[in-house]
C-alpha cells in the first residue's frame, strides 16, 4: 500500500489529522492497534478550549459538538469552606466547551467512515522504518506482514506507543515529573451536584466535580499510588466525595451507582524534539500533563493544528518552513501546558509530608488568586488556552 501521510494511532489526535488532511485532498492512513470498540470504551477528559472546538468545526466533524456540548463561562475553586469563580469569560472573553472525549473521537470515526477514510484496526507490531530516507511502516494483520510507503510518519499513538521508541535514544531528551497520588474517576447517571465544574482544595485531598451533560456526573478524588478500584466500592467513594465538597454543594449531592470506575496516575512528561527525520510526533506520544488544567486533550489539538498547516504548505505550496519549524513551535505551547497543569496541580493537591513552608505557600497562591484580577486573569486565559 502506498499513502501520503502514514498515521499511528487512532485516537483524536490521529483522527483529527487525518481528517482535516483527507479534506484537503491529502491521502492519509491510520493503524490503530485495537478495536473501535476498545478506544471508545475509555473515558477521558471533558474540556475543550475554544481552538480546540473551532479545528473540530474546520475538520467538519462540529455538529454534534456544538448541539450536545455545553458552552461553560466559568468554574469554581473551592478552598477554606467558601467557593469562588474564575470568570472564564469575563476575564478573557472566551469559553470553553463541556464535552467528552469520547463523544469527540466517535464523532472523528463517524466523519471518516462518512469519506471512506482509510483507519485500519487490530494493526498488531506496527514498526516505522527508513525514518531519516523514505519511510514506511509495516504491520501484522493475523499471519499477514503488511507494509505501507508513506512521504512522513506521525506518531499520535499516545504515551505508550511504538513511535517515540523508534527514535534513537541518543536523539532524544525526556523531561519528567510524577506526583504522589493519583485521581479516582467515577461516571454515574446523576444529576451533577453543579452547572459548573467546582475543583476542591480540600485538607483529606483534592476533589473535581465535573460533569459530560446535566444528566451525567463525571467525580474525582485524589487517592494514594497504592490505591485500587476494588478498593473503592460506590459508598466508600461517594462518602469521601462528599467529605471534600464545599458544605452547600455537599448538601444537594446526588448519589447513584457508578457506570465507569478508574485511577490514573498523575505525570508530567515531554519528550524533545518532536520530529525525527520524516517521523512527528503529536499528542500524548510526546507529551502527558497532569488532568488539573484539563490541557491533555486541548495540547495535543494544538499540535495537530501545527502539524496540519505545515503538511499543507509541504503539499500545496512546496514549503517546508513549517515542517522544519514544526517541533519548536509545538514545544513552545506544550511547555505553557505543562506549566500550567503543574501550577493548578501544586495549588490544589494535599501532599504527603507536606513540609510547613510549602503549606503557606500553598496558601498564599490562592489567597493572591482571589484577591488579584491580574493573577485570576492569567489563570483564565491559560484554562481557556493560549492563542495557537
Ligand atoms: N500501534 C498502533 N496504535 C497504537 C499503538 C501502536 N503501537 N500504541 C497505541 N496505539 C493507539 C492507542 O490504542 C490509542 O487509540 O494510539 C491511540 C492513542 O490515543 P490517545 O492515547 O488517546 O492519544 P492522543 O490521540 O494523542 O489523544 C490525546 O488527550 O485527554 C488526553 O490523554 C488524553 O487520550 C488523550 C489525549
Ligand atoms: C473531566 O471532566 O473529565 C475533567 C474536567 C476537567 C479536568 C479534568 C477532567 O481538569
Amino acid at each position: 500500500m502506498k499513502t501520503q501521510v502514514g498515521i499511528i494511532g487512532g485516537g483524536p489526535s490521529g483522527l483529527l489529522l487525518s481528517q482535516l488532511l483527507h479534506l484537503q485532498g491529502i491521502d492519509t492512513v491510520v493503524l490503530e492497534k485495537h478495536s473501535r470498540e476498545h478506544v471508545l470504551g475509555r473515558i477521558r477528559a471533558g474540556v475543550l478550549e475554544h481552538g480546540f472546538a473551532d479545528l473540530m468545526r474546520e475538520a467538519e466533524c462540529a455538529a454534534r459538538m456544538d448541539r450536545e456540548g455545553e458552552i461553560h463561562e466559568g468554574f469554581f475553586i473551592a478552598h477554606d469552606g467558601v467557593k469562588d469563580r474564575v470568570a472564564l469569560k469575563e476575564l478573557t472573553g472566551n469559553t470553553v466547551i463541556v464535552y467528552g472525549q469520547t463523544e469527540l473521537t466517535r464523532d472523528l470515526y463517524e466523519a471518516r467512515d462518512k469519506r471512506k477514510g482509510a483507519v485500519i484496526h487490530h494493526a498488531e507490531d506496527v514498526m516505522p522504518h527508513d525514518l531519516e530516507g523514505k519511510p514506511y511502516l509495516t504491520y501484522r494483520s493475523g499471519d499477514e506482514i503488511k507494509r505501507i510507503d508513506c512521504d512522513f510518519v506521525i506518531g499520535c499513538d499516545g504515551f505508550h506507543g511504538v513511535s517515540r521508541k523508534s527514535i534513537p535514544r541518543a536523539k532524544l531528551r525526556e523531561f519528567e515529573r510524577l506526583y504522589p497520588f493519583g485521581w479516582l474517576g467515577v461516571l454515574s447517571r446523576t444529576k451533577p451536584v453543579s452547572p459548573e465544574l467546582i475543583y476542591c482544595k480540600h485538607e483529606r485531598g483534592f476533589a473535581l466535580c465535573s460533569l459530560r451533560s446535566q444528566t451525567l456526573s463525571r467525580y474525582y478524588i485524589q487517592v494514594p499510588l497504592t490505591d485500587k478500584e476494588g478498593d473503592w466500592a460506590d459508598d466508600r467513594f461517594w462518602d469521601e466525595f462528599k467529605r471534600r465538597l464545599p458544605p452547600d454543594a455537599a448538601s444537594q449531592l446526588i448519589t447513584g451507582p457508578s457506570i465507569e470506575k478508574s485511577i490514573a496516575p498523575l505525570r508530567s512528561f515531554v519528550a524533545e524534539p518532536m520530529r525525527f527525520g520524516n517521523l512527528f510526533l503529536a499528542g500524548d506520544a510526546a507529551h502527558i500533563v497532569p488532568p488539573t488544567g484539563a490541557r491533555g486533550l486541548n495540547s495535543a489539538a494544538s499540535d495537530i493544528y501545527y502539524l496540519y498547516h505545515a503538511l499543507l504548505d509541504h503539499y500545496k505550496r512546496g514549503n517546508d518552513d513549517g515542517l522544519n519549524a514544526y517541533s519548536q513551535k509545538a514545544l513552545a505551547r506544550v511547555w505553557k501546558g505543562q506549566r500550567f497543569s503543574w501550577w493548578m496541580t501544586m495549588l490544589l493537591h494535599t501532599f504527603p509530608d507536606q513540609a510547613a513552608y510549602d503549606q503557606r505557600l500553598q496558601e498564599t497562591d490562592l489567597s493572591y488568586l482571589f484577591s488579584s484580577p491580574r493573577a485570576l486573569g492569567s489563570l483564565a486565559e491559560n484554562y481557556v488556552g493560549l492563542p495557537f
